[in-house]
């Protein structure tokens, strides 16, 4: 798999993406194929310019998930053949199993997962001779220096964070929607205000324990952030998607990152309460007043239902929000305001933009 990734040597850039005359009115048909993929597979089968943008963003969002999590890796997963690289960090992997002892396996499948979606449709993307996305040029953000990290250039950065745990109150509402314009709390409101480490950034993280343990828990809630984003990410797009088949892999891919979320709402609630003695980074016990109750109870990890489409109709279980309206930009927008591109290029920011507006451009049935 990971030669794969390599051999696709395309580019991502606007101009040769125009060259490939992708950008022309009319809808790509299958008759161009590459890689050796059976063309019985996709006969009939014609995608809009929108499905191929739409598809160009999540790709780009799945290589940028994958950049991620393979730090998260490293240094805290399992590192075998599926996922390779790295060596781990002890004093980092036993500050997530306190957590739960089974982290370092969630983290691994959870890379995995990630790096078979952007390959995925990156095939598919070539399958029906549209460009696929590789963002290898961008390359360029330092690796953590802890022992455990590759010592390799990311596109993203774990290293000043600013985390919106405001999901955790979001699933837990009865009565509002942010797809009505409700605003919802964080769980942690220090993860709000400044820069933190959800990686060791060097052996000198690695102690005291507390501190560890403090970054520990930022990757935790890191995590699930991150795999709602996905979970709301999905849907949304789905909505206007023309090809049942493009439908088909938004509607199956989409899900994973709920299971990704739910899983790690329910680590986080894990997380050890304690402030970092190096930055005063509070990690409160949600279970104990002035949290505790219906909005921070460690326990109410399923979405409790809410309005949904008009407060007329009777209140539902949802993934919330779904609003397609702007729902690319909006991904990106919460990305890059979490400091995950911190020390990107303009050129990075301006690509990340280009595909994030083609896929909101993107109509159902246009
Ligand atoms: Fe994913």
């Amino acid at each position: 798999m990971w030669h794969q990734m390599k051999s696709l040597g395309y580019s991502a850039s606007r101009r040769s993406f125009l060259r490939t005359g992708l950008a022309s009115p009319g809808a790509i048909g299958a008759g161009l194929l590459a890689n050796g993929l059976p063309s019985m597979a996709f006969a009939g089968s014609t995608l809009t310019h929108g499905d191929i943008d739409i598809l160009r963003f999540l790709s780009a969002a799945e290589i940028l998930e994958t950049d991620l999590w393979q730090q998260y890796n490293e240094l805290g997963g399992i590192q075998d053949a599926e996922v390779p690289g790295g060596t781990g960090s002890k004093a980092y992997t036993l500050a997530l199993q306190e957590l739960d002892a089974d982290m370092p396996q969630y983290i691994h499948d959870n890379t995995e997962d990630e790096f078979t979606h952007f390959t995925f449709i990156n095939a598919y993307l070539v399958s029906k001779g549209a460009e696929p996305v590789n963002l290898a040029q961008f390359r360029a953000l330092p690796s953590s220096t802890a022992t455990g990290a590759q010592k390799i250039k990311r596109l993203t950065n774990l290293m000043q964070l600013t985390v919106d745990t405001s999901w955790w109150t979001r699933y837990r509402s009865r009565t509002k929607n942010p797809d009505f314009g409700d605003t919802f709390p964080p769980a942690i409101p220090g993860l709000t205000q400044g820069k933190f480490p959800a990686i060791p950034r060097s052996d000198a993280d690695l102690k005291p324990k507390d501190h560890i343990q403090a970054i520990a828990n930022t990757a935790a809630f890191h995590f699930a952030t991150i795999e709602q984003g996905g979970t709301s990410l999905y849907p949304a797009l789905a909505q206007r998607v023309t090809n049942v088949e493009v439908l088909r892999i938004l509607l199956s891919i989409g899900p994973t990152e709920t299971a990704h979320f739910q899983t790690w709402h329910d680590k986080a609630g894990n997380a050890v309460p304690l402030t970092d003695p190096t930055n005063g980074l509070v990690f409160p016990d949600l279970n104990k007043p002035p949290f505790g109750g219906e909005d921070f109870q460690t326990n109410l990890i399923m979405p409790e239902p809410t309005i949904f489409l008009s407060r007329s109709f009777p209140v539902c279980s949802i993934i919330r929000p779904t609003e397609t309206q702007g729902a690319a930009m909006a991904a990106a927008n919460a990305l890059t305001a979490s400091g995950l591109f911190i020390g990107q290029s303009p050129a990075f920011f301006a690509t990340l933009r280009d595909l994030a507006t083609r896929a909101d451009m993107a109509q159902r049935g246009v």
